[in-house]
This record gives C-alpha cells, structure tokens and sequence, in this order.
C-alpha cells in the first residue's frame, strides 16, 4: 500500500434504509458500491413486520444488488407473540427496529407506550435477536428528543441484562456517554453526516433540506464528540448510515421527509474524515469490523480498494439529492 491507495475490509453499514418497489433497485446498488453487508430498516409500507414478507423483501434487493448481502430486520409492536418472534429469526431476521410513535418517516403506527413491549422485548432476548433503537422520545422538544430517551435505554437494560441492544444514529454528547457508560451490551451506529455536519449545516444559513434528518443534526460539542466516539477505537461504535432516500421533490417542499441520502458517498467521505483528525488506523474497525463482532458474524474477507482522486458526485442519484452533491471528494472507490 502507499499513501495514494487505501485497502480497506469491505465496510459493512449497520442502518440502511432500501425503500421498495421502483427506487429498490438503484438504491441497493449504491449500497453495493461500498459495502458487502447492510442491516435493512423495515419501515417500508406496510412495514416489515412477518416472516414471508421479509424472505421476499431480503430476495429483491439481492437480486437487485449481487453481491449484496441484507441483513433483515422487522419492526417491533407489542402483538408478537413468541412463536411470531421464533419464525422472524428461522427466516432470517437479525434485529427488531424500535420506533417511538411519530419520530421520523413511516413511524405512525411506532411505539407510544413503552412498557407495552417488554413483553415482546423479554421473547427477543431469550431468542438472542438484537433491539435497535431509534432513540427519541415522542413530544419532547426536538432538540431534546434523544437525550429524553436515554431513560428508556437505562430502564432496558436494567431489565434485560443480556438483550443487545444498539442506539441508532447517535446525535448528542449525552448519548455518546451514555453508551460509554452502560454494559458491552450496549452498542451505537453513528452515520456520516451526524461525524460531519452540525445544525448550521440545516439551517444556520439559508435552509438545506437535503441536510434534514432524524435525530436532528445537533451543536458543535456534540459532533465532537461522536467524532471523539468513532476515533476512539472503542468497539461499541461502528458505522449505521441510516442513508435515506427521499425523491428530490419530497425533500424540497413545504413539509420535507427526514432523511439524508448517503449511500453512493459513505465511504470515500469518511475515508476524509478520519484522515483529516489522523485516525485512518480506526477507520477498517469502525466500518467493517466491531459491527460484526457485535452482531456475531464473521468479519468480511472481502476487499474496498479507494484511491487518492477526485471524484466529482453529482447533483442528482436515481431523481435523489445524495450528500455531498456537487462537491469533489478526494478520494474514489476503484472498480
Ligand atoms: O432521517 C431519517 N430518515 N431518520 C430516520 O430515522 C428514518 C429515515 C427515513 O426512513 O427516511
Ligand atoms: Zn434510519
């Protein structure tokens, strides 16, 4: 290796979002272009919620995507029973995504009492699936949301000390040492734009709607720390994406959808990133290494070679507004 090429394991993303029907395809191969494995969110419509439905969903984006690999998720309410939960996992199911009542896109039917799933949550443990959180307390004040939650997380780990349990797409310093603090069953994704951007970057200027997401981009301690997080080596941080694709005119309009589309630029941007702050020898683990190990699956023999060129990304992905349109990065995938 020199200083001009850079071989990494193939990353892994611990939190995509793949939609259905016509985008599926373009948006599965942009995730194939950086990464071998992907965790699925299953707030499609209707959600993922039963077995059939999730083998056919998992069969579409990797017919879309070869050499794809998706790990499926459904989305939790408080009606499985056991026998739902052990046919989930016998189809493949990783993980069971946790939604709060009206937090973010397609999150309507989510959570509103918290306490009606433990029930649901005590099955999940015994099963050894994975509760991933998407960690926001309904009617708090936005900023406020994740921080308001951190309750529930505490509360669930007291209750189940063997559940494994990961915090989505951290946002605050409260929850990064939350985290810290709490056992190694206790993991968190971070995602590219939460280490990049702060509430400025949405609406300190004029406002960027390609820039808004749940949880809220926050203040510059914040994204300090969960730079500080994922720099630190420490396993309980790896990179979830939460890329997100929302078409252009969904985005810019009177009520805009959350979401940033990062997938198509995940990798050569952090690849900027941890160079920039000096931490290169970090980023393989935080990518492509302490996910697996959390999740319990073998590290990825595969490779990504990038080189030191700049890559022109453009304005527009399948009628999407990726992050970083219109900017030159420096550093390219090769193919
Ligand atoms: O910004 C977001 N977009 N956050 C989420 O939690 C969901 C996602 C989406 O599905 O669009
Ligand atoms: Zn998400």
């Amino acid at each position: 290796m020199n200083s001009n090429t850079l071989r990494l394991p193939l990353p892994d993303d611990f939190h995509i979002h793949l939609r259905q029907d016509a985008g599926l395809a373009g948006y599965a191969q942009d995730a194939a272009s950086q990464f071998g494995r992907v965790l699925v969110m299953p707030n499609i419509l209707p959600p993922v919620t039963d077995p059939q439905q999730l083998m056919e969903y998992q069969r579409q984006i990797e017919a879309a995507a070869p050499g794809l690999q998706a790990l499926m998720t459904f989305k939790l309410n408080a009606k499985y029973s056991s026998h739902d939960l052990v046919a989930l996992k016998a189809a493949g199911a990783v993980a069971g995504k946790y939604y709060p009542a009206g937090v973010t896109t397609n999150s309507q039917d989510g959570i509103g009492d918290f306490e009606s799933v433990l029930p649901v949550v005590a099955e999940m443990e015994r099963l050894g699936l994975v509760l991933c959180l998407h960690g926001e307390e309904p009617g708090a004040f936005c900023l406020d949301r994740e921080k308001e939650f951190l309750k529930h997380v505490h509360a669930l780990v007291a209750k189940f000390p063997r559940l494994k349990i990961v915090l989505e797409h951290l946002s605050t310093r409260d929850a990064v040492e939350a985290v810290q603090a709490l056992p190694a069953t206790v993991s968190a994704t971070i995602t590219v734009h939460h280490l990049l951007f702060t509430l400025d970057d949405l609406i300190g200027d004029g406002l960027m709607p390609h820039h808004f997401c749940k949880p809220l981009l926050k203040r510059p301690e914040d994204r300090d720390a969960l730079r500080m997080a994922a720099f630190s080596g420490n396993p309980k941080f790896f990179l979830g994406t939460d890329s997100a694709p929302h078409l252009r005119g969904k985005k810019e309009c009177p009520c805009g959808a959350a979401g940033v589309y990062s997938a198509p630029v995940a990798i050569p941007l952090l690849v900027q990133i941890f160079e920039e702050a000096n931490a290169l020898d970090k980023l393989a683990d935080y990518v492509a290494g302490f996910g697996a190990d959390f999740y319990g699956i073998p590290r990825t023999s595969r490779e990504l070679v990038l080189e030191r060129s700049e890559w022109f990304v453009p304005m527009e992905v399948h009628g999407v507004v990726p992050l970083a349109a219109g900017k030159t990065l420096g550093w390219t995938i090769k193919v």
